[in-house]
């Protein structure tokens, strides 16, 4: 730990590319850097984030564990422009984001996974992924939504053959993997996870982190997690925040 409540970075890694993730791995862009500085965050007057500050590198998996109520989602939130009352730093690759708000910073490369999937479960699979066109500032699909709707269904085959149904007829582990999907249809340089096997069986966990294992090196990953297990073998570092404040910081 240095400084209390901050963490360095190890060093960026090189950034990934779609041979570096392995066969069948869907190519998507490059991970960015991601540096967060003296963060701080809440709701009315409470204060929940008290001035967080970490590097994430380049194509590196941050884990972030912490008790229930610690702040973890909330620093997610905060990150992705989705907390008003927040101040500090936002950077990716160097890039201010902090002054933007959150569909700006999606255009730049970050995209959040929200605690509890949030996928809309009255229209398609297929409309909750074309959403992301507005990020690009489309209305209809293109050859880039179509490239990308073919590398999140690589990655994720079980999506293929619900397109047309509600999401909400979905079970919980094919609503996180739309909830990854449609993140990952915006094109993310740096992907925001929270919690993506709350609430699994443990064999549709497996599936999810296989798929993140996919994804490594490919797109920085921050990951809030609870499940040692889904840390242990996909986070490189992993921070522990409590209270607000980072309490810890673990290699590997
Ligand atoms: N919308 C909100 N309005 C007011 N307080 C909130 C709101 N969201 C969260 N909080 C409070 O902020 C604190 C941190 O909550 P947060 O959801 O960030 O924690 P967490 O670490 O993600 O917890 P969990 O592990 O349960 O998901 C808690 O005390 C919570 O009650
Ligand atoms: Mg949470």
């Amino acid at each position: 730990m240095n400084g209390g409540n901050s963490a360095g970075g190890a060093g960026p890694h090189p950034a990934g590319t779609a041979a570096d993730a392995g066969p069948g791995a869907a190519p998507v862009p490059a991970g960015a850097s991601l540096a967060v500085s003296d963060l701080t965050a809440g709701y009315g007057r409470v204060t929940v984030l008290h001035g967080v500050s970490f590097i994430a590198g380049a194509g590196e998996v941050l884990g972030i564990s912490g008790p229930n109520g610690a702040g973890k989602t909330t620093l997610l939130n905060a990150i992705a422009g989705l907390n008003p009352r927040c101040s500090g730093g936002v950077d990716l690759n160097g890039v201010h984001l902090a002054r933007h708000p959150a569909y700006v910073r999606v255009s730049r490369g970050l995209a959040l996974v929200p605690e509890g999937r949030q996928i809309i479960g009255s229209i398609s699979v297929r409309a909750n992924l074309e959403l992301t066109l507005m990020a690009r500032g489309r209305l209809r699909p293109d050859a880039e939504h179509r490239a990308r709707m073919d590398q999140v269904l690589e990655l994720f085959p079980g999506l293929k053959n619900r397109l047309r149904v509600p999401g909400s007829v979905l079970s919980g582990g094919e609503q996180q993997m739309l909830a990854i999907a449609r993140a990952l249809m915006t094109g993310p340089r740096v992907l925001l996870l929270d919690e993506p096997s709350q609430g699994l069986a443990p064999s549709v966990v497996s599936a999810v982190v296989d798929a993140l294992q996919h994804l490594k090196r490919s797109v920085t990953i921050v990951l809030v997690e609870q499940n040692p297990h889904v840390l242990q073998m996909l986070a490189d570092r992993t921070l522990t925040l409590s209270l607000g404040r980072i309490a810890g910081l673990a290699t590997g």
